[in-house]
């Protein structure tokens, strides 16, 4: 939801150029959040002005404008120093168009531009305010209001400085927000913050960081004179970059600050300061600088042609690396080290509550009822949205799950603090290290899937089905009732890379099913029991990836409602695979194929007798039946994709999505 990216330099000398194309670089990596318009913003040659360019729609048009804007001569000269800011925006107030795109500014002389991420909640009260007072405003947008905000106080504060009159500003605003703020009044420096919206500082030195922490200074003045209480590099020289997540800096630099709500972060002279207003008794005294782990291969699309492609060819190894280090296959003995010190209290739960949104929700759907089994507890499972619209009764002996592939959703996070406030125990289920909700949550699991930057999540999903499954295994080690169904489980678990790569294997069939599918209107994807979750999730990405219309069908509920919609020239897919349901689910194939129905079927491999009710087939290795939904999603996962690649959709950035959704 909407990318921040911002560079300084700090006596490292950069002609704008490079600037501008370190600032577009930084905006596609942080496309999926939000592709709908572009903007950055620099100084002008002369250093006294700042110039903006804005396009709607991707980065690419940005970048192309931008050539044809900035040409060799003065902006090719080397600064010393300079700041630029740019955005890629989802549009939440204004339709997408060059008016609405971010910078924006505070007033015709461009005095202070702002790029932001998330919703000032209460920008009709400060736009009121501002208009009583002259200003007037050039677009639709929440983010408007804050450029001129700042305005306004410089103009009734001369003597603030820049980092004082965006701290005030920030005290005005309600809302989520990530901002970073550029002033031609005050060269050379930067600041920015962050409220419910992810935002951090990299900071990128010739040698090494001598400190692995930046102090912060609490307080109304920030004391220039106590440089102990701000970050100066041993050298003088330093770059920092401000973004909204780490793929975005890791080709520079692996030194970041993951910033905290309410964080001020200024650079000036070329020193960082992290400023709060106000001391709580367990705020630190210290933001910790942490190394990233991440690779710029991993953020890169390599020989394929987009990243979802590469992300559904990845999961043979991110699903290992979910495990690695956790399941030892030997021993028959797993360790999740992040909320190993919790068991005991797990334990003795009233009931585990798994919450998320879409794809990661599924997660939940999908491993629920190994859950019951092997933790024999009541497992609910909650979509955060509605779980809010409830005011759902939580207790001090509930274990709430959040799972979130960013470890951002708004909905999600506000579902964890409501559940935080009311004594629950919160476990984080997530890809992102730093995220809010790995943050906000008592104890966790990193899914360990790698960036995922395809809009569609896929790897994410499996990885997070396996850090569940893991956890039910966790839960029931000492049961010994269960343990010939944990070993059960545990050897499926040491098979499952081979058979995804087998199940890969079926992508040029897939692809010529596609070619049958892709020009009609609708696709029904039906199964139950264990394969429920794949039928949903299924139907989001043929969703959100081809725009046709798809439903995930419990099979049970066919008779109910759903059959009426089956003819000869619906398009049906199910999911028919030799575990406790099957026979339900043949009762179903039979339903469908009496009413002229002549569904693609997923089946076990070499299963003739199911294979005999259509001509067309996915057969999938067989493996334990709460594993299944791992193996039938990727078929869905190639499907979505060979169809959304027919229908001529942008794979990785579905029209009116972003990969993270920072607003409720
Ligand atoms: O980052 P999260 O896992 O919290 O995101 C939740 C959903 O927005 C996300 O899974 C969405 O449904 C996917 N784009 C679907 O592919």
């Amino acid at each position: 939801m909407c990318g921040i990216f911002a560079y300084l330099n700090y006596l490292t000398p950069k002609s704008r150029l490079e600037v501008l194309d370190l600032l577009v670089t930084g905006l596609k990596r942080l496309e999926y959040r939000g592709y709908d318009s572009t903007g950055v913003a620099i100084d002008s040659p002369d250093s006294k002005n700042i110039v903006m360019v804005k396009r709607t729609g991707k980065v690419k048009v940005l970048e192309d404008a931008i050539k044809e804007h900035f040409s060799g001569g003065e902006y090719s000269e080397p600064v010393m120093t300079h700041i630029g800011i740019a955005h890629t925006r989802w549009a939440t107030h204004g339709v997408p168009c060059e008016r609405n795109s971010h910078p924006h500014r505070s007033d015709e002389g461009n005095g202070f531009v702002v790029v932001h991420n998330g919703i000032i909640t209460n920008y009709n009260d400060v736009k009121t305010f501002l208009a009583k007072r002259g200003y007037e405003f050039e677009s639709d947008t929440d983010t408007e209001v804050f450029a001129k905000l700042v305005h306004h106080l410089w103009k009734t504060h001369p003597t603030y400085s820049f980092r004082e009159l965006v701290e005030q500003a920030i005290l005005q605003v309600e809302g989520a927000f990530a901002i970073a703020v550029k002033s031609k009044h005050f060269p050379g420096e930067c600041v920015a913050s962050r409220r419910s919206s992810p935002l951090l500082v990299a900071i990128k030195t010739k040698s090494r960081l001598a400190t692995d922490h930046i102090p912060i200074l609490y307080g109304k003045v920030l004391p220039r004179s106590d440089s102990t209480s701000e970050f100066m590099p041993e050298e003088k020289e330093v770059e920092y970059f401000f973004a909204s997540d780490a793929s975005a800096v890791i080709e520079h630099t692996n030194r970041v600050i993951y910033l905290e709500d309410d964080d001020v972060a200024a650079v000036r002279d070329g020193t960082l300061s992290i400023h709060r207003l106000k001391k709580s008794l367990d705020d630190p005294h210290a933001r910790e600088i942490t190394t990233l782990k991440m690779e710029i291969q991993q953020i890169m699309k390599g020989n394929y042609d987009y990243f979802m492609q590469k992300e559904i060819f990845e999961q043979p190894d991110s699903v290992v690396n979910t495990m690695r280090g956790r399941v030892r296959f030997d021993g028959n003995a797993i360790v999740l080290g992040g909320i190993k010190d919790y068991i005991p209290e797990i334990k003795r739960c009233r009931r585990l509550m798994l919450i998320g949104c879409g794809t990661s929700y599924h997660s939940a759907v999908a491993t629920r009822q190994l859950l019951e089994e092997l933790t024999e507890l009541p497992v609910i499972v909650e979509l955060a949205s509605d779980f809010l619209d409830r005011n759902t009764p939580i207790f001090r002996d509930d274990v709430c799950f959040f799972i979130s592939q960013s470890g951002e959703t708004a909905d999600t996070l506000m579902a964890l603090r409501y559940c935080k406030q009311r004594g629950a125990l919160i476990v984080g289920i997530t890809n992102t290290v730093g995220s809010s909700i790995c943050r906000e949550s008592h104890c966790g699991v990193h899914i360990n899937a790698g960036p995922e930057i395809g809009v569609a999540s896929t790897k994410a999903y499996t990885s997070q089905f396996i850090s569940l499954v893991m956890f039910a295994l966790v839960m029931s080690e000492d049961r010994l009732s269960l343990q010939q169904r944990r070993l059960e489980i545990l050897q499926a678990l040491s098979n499952l890379a081979d058979q995804i790569r087998k199940v890969l294997k079926l992508d040029s069939k897939v692809q010529e099913l596609a070619k049958d599918l892709y020009q009609h209107k609708s696709l029904l994807i039906m199964g139950r029991g264990y394969n429920f979750a794949t039928c949903l999730e299924g139907a989001l990405k043929v969703k959100e990836l081809t725009y046709m219309h798809s439903e995930g069908i419990m099979a049970g509920e066919l008779k109910h409602g759903p059959l009426a919609l089956v003819d000869d020239s619906m398009p049906v897919l199910m999911i028919v695979l030799r575990d406790p349901v099957y026979v339900k689910c043949m009762n179903a194939l039979q339903q469908v194929t009496s009413r002229k129905g002549c569904p693609v079927i997923i089946c076990e491999e070499g299963d003739e007798e199911t294979k005999a009710f259509s001509s067309r087939h996915l057969e999938i290795p067989r493996t334990v039946d709460c594993l299944q939904g791992i193996l039938t999603v990727i078929p869905m996962q190639l499907l979505s994709y060979h169809i959304a690649v027919l229908r001529g959709c942008d794979v990785d950035c579905p029209r009116n999505l972003a990969k993270s959704v920072t607003v409720e």
